[in-house]
């Protein structure tokens, strides 16, 4: 007979679990055998004691069959499935850009995303600024949609890897989000579950990332880069910089105009177009549709040129509902703010450099203007945001706005103008910029 304080105790005591009891402890915590309590003092003992790789595997996988995993016929899908995931961070638009470029090279994108929460954006929610998306689609819908589009990014749906919704839970109210076995656990088995292919982790470092540290950032790209490969996904990862928002521009409807500004070629800001491209190559590295980084590169390129990723994100948007001619005029149906007001520099730091953000509260900012949620079920302002920001390294000058304040209560605005200023270190003199990319992780 299993019992999960036997587990608890072992874990306790740092000795190593069996692939059974993690399939059993997993089973408990889809049919509520294993209480609260129990889901608690494991991930704690866990958080201190830790799991070797071959806990880790057991973990992802119980918890990737604790639900369906979805397939893909060859006979329907003659292309690889991939997918991205991103650790969080703000100005983090990619996905958006990312599932059509794949689309358009010949992948199938079945994207899975998530709601924000604390100082980061959600995918979802950026979508929610489209009227009439439909981002809960039944599976037929979903199917169809990648079939036809490409991509389809859509909303957590049915049962996928259930026993992570409730350990997710446990975690985030008892201090055991940040274990990496655990987070490795989390997400490979979400995305695993979606039938992949081939998966490409984008893990943030910097003062605005999920991660404390660089290297705890880069310990957990390898470990999910291990552990996805082991489990028969070939998966990669880039480290990449979140020591500032990633694009210009912060907030759910006006990160949407970015995508489409991006993908029909009316702005590109440089970080995100360069980290954009190198997810987008390693994803058609990882799926096997380019055989070298140039042959990638090239065929990115062309995708962006020719106009077909932006063709796979208006399909997307028309087939779940959204509207048909929605990557033609996009400021006719995304809201915007009532109030628009620039930012400027104190006087005394005219021409010094804008040297740091401190990009956690520069999301925060967003939050305080209604635009991301203190607790999961607050309503957003979709329209609310900071854009046009100013990057790192910019040399300041009378009359140039550091940025703009998008939101529709005075007192918010102003509050929200207070935390951005705040948020920005000048110098006398330029500091070198941050890499875009720190690594690059392949089995
Ligand atoms: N995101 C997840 O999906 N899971 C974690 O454990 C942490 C971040």
């Amino acid at each position: 007979m299993y019992l999960p304080q036997d587990s608890i105790r072992k874990k306790r005591d740092a000795l190593q679990l069996t692939e059974w009891e993690i399939h059993q402890f997993v089973n408990g915590i889809c049919d509520d055998s294993v209480s609260e309590g129990q889901i608690a003092a494991l991930a704690m003992a866990i958080y201190f004691n830790g799991m070797n790789a071959d806990e880790t595997i057991s973990l992802t996988q119980a918890m990737r069959d604790s639900g369906d995993v979805l397939s893909w016929p060859k006979s329907e899908f003659d292309g690889p499935i991939l997918d991205k995931h991103s650790t969080g961070g703000i100005g983090d638009v990619v996905s958006l850009m990312l599932g059509p470029i794949i689309a358009a090279c010949g992948g199938y994108v079945p994207m899975i995303s998530g709601r924000g929460l604390g100082h980061t954006g959600g995918t979802l929610d950026k979508l929610d600024s489209i009227p009439g998306y439909q981002s809960t689609p039944d599976n037929d819908t979903f199917k169809n949609v990648v079939k036809k589009a490409g991509v389809a990014i859509i909303g957590q749906t049915g049962n996928l890897a259930p026993a992570d919704r409730r350990f997710y839970a446990t975690r985030d109210i008892t201090a055991t989000v940040e274990s990496i076995p655990l987070i490795t656990a989390s997400i490979l088995s979400k995305k695993l579950s979606e039938g992949l292919d081939g998966l490409v982790m984008d893990v943030k470092s910097g003062n605005g990332a999920f991660m404390p540290s660089h290297a705890k950032s880069l310990e957990l790209a390898r470990k999910i880069v291990s552990v996805g490969g082991q489990l028969g996904v070939s998966t990669s990862a880039l480290v990449t910089d979140m020591n500032e928002p990633l694009a210009s521009t912060a907030g759910n409807a006006l990160e949407v105009k970015l995508a489409v500004d991006y993908l029909t070629g009316r702005h590109r800001d440089a970080r995100l177009h360069e980290v954009t491209q190198a997810l987008a190559v390693e994803s058609l590295l990882s799926g096997g549709i380019a055989k070298s980084l140039d042959d990638a590169k090239q065929r990115v390129i062309k995708a962006l040129d020719t106009g077909s990723a932006a063709e796979r994100f208006a399909e997307m948007v028309r087939l779940l509902n959204g509207p048909a001619d929605f990557i033609e005029r996009p400021e006719h149906y995304l809201s915007e703010a009532k109030i628009i007001e620039p930012v400027y520099a104190p006087d005394k730091h005219l021409d010094m450099y804008l040297s740091e953000y401190d990009t956690r509260s520069i999301g925060m900012a967003v939050v305080q203007l209604g635009g991301g949620r203190r607790k999961a079920d607050d309503t957003l302002d979709l329209s609310v945001g900071i854009k046009h920001m100013t990057p790192l390294g910019t040399q300041l000058s009378k009359g140039r706005p550091l940025a703009w304040i998008c939101g529709n209560d005075r007192c918010k605005v102003d509050i929200a103008r207070e935390m951005f200023l705040s948020a920005m270190t000048f110098t006398e003199t330029a500091l070198p910029p941050n890499p875009v990319i720190y690594e690059r992780l392949t089995r």
